[in-house]
């Protein structure tokens, strides 16, 4: 047989999906990351860096493994029954899983906002103050005060909620509640905030609100965001990785990712052929 046909016929090798950072600052390094669910493997061996102050995105097919990535990174993980972890999570080189560390304190470094809102039952000045409250970041109401306005200041909402803020949070529009709970996150200071579909519940005014406080943010903040929208992605992120089946397919600069994928279930998946 000549050579030519065997390199052809030969089982392609494994492409390296591209997913550790050397050109630029890791804020976050996953490596080998796998997790189960009782016998069910959700994620097969993560090598993914998260780079510091810009916006990450994670797409893939539902049931990829999206969420599961996102909880490992600050451990959300941890209340879930059954679940395994396995492999390697550093944020700024210090494993999270490391004895020494306060959960606590890991959760006001790496903050989170969920899919569907879910600001507190109660006063709007109620729900940004609680974190600073309990990890004791102001010394009097004048300071809370000042971080309270501040942290709705960057979330782009003090104008709406200046006049109410004994209101409750959950008497707000839905893209104004989803901005209140960004606010939330931010008041304890976090170095990285984790959005699982933060828009996926909001008209398309209100997440270009979100998408345009997310392209601020990133100036101080790392940000992964989960989303189902490719135009989003393509919108907030400077990188893209793209999960399938619980493996990192690919990862990439958005732009490449989007215009020139090096995986063909990349361009599958982009171009809606499937997902
Ligand atoms: N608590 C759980 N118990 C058992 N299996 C789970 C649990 N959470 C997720 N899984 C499974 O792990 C896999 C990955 O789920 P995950 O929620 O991370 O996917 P996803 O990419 O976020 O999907 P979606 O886009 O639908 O939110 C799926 O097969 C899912 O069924
Ligand atoms: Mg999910």
């Amino acid at each position: 047989m000549n050579d030519s046909l065997v390199a052809q016929s030969a089982p392609a090798e494994k492409m390296d999906p591209g997913g550790l950072l050397t050109d630029r600052t890791v804020k976050m390094r996953t490596r080998d990351v796998h997790v189960f669910y009782g016998p069910k493997e959700a994620l097969k061996g993560i090598d993914l860096d998260i780079g510091d102050r810009e916006v990450t995105a994670l797409i893939g097919p539902s049931g990829c493994g999206k969420s599961t990535y996102l909880r490992c990174l600050n451990r959300m993980n941890d209340y879930i029954e059954g679940i395994r972890v396995e492999g390697r999570i550093e944020l700024d080189g210090r494993d999270v899983y490391d004895k020494s560390l306060d959960v606590v304190q890991l959760r006001a470094q790496i903050g989170m906002v969920f899919q569907k809102p879910n600001p507190f039952p109660k006063p709007i000045y109620e729900n940004v103050a609680y974190g600073p409250r309990i990890h004791g970041l102001a010394k009097n109401r004048a300071e809370l005060d000042e971080i309270v306005e501040g942290s709705l200041r960057k979330a782009a909402l003090w104008e709406e909620v200046k006049d109410r803020l004994d209101q409750p949070g959950t008497g707000l529009s839905g893209g104004q509640q989803q901005r209140l709970c960004i606010a939330r996150a931010i008041a304890v200071n976090p170095e990285v905030v984790l959005m699982d579909e933060p828009c996926s519940a909001l008209d398309p005014i209100a997440t270009a609100k979100i998408e345009e406080l997310i392209d601020e943010l990133r100036a101080n903040y790392t940000i992964v965001i989960v989303t189902h929208s490719m135009q989003q992605a393509a919108r907030v992120s400077q990188r893209t990785a793209f999960f399938h089946l619980g493996d990192l397919v690919e990862c990439g600069e958005t732009e490449q990712i989007f215009t020139t994928p090096r995986e063909q279930r990349t361009q599958a998946y982009i171009t809606g052929r499937f997902g």
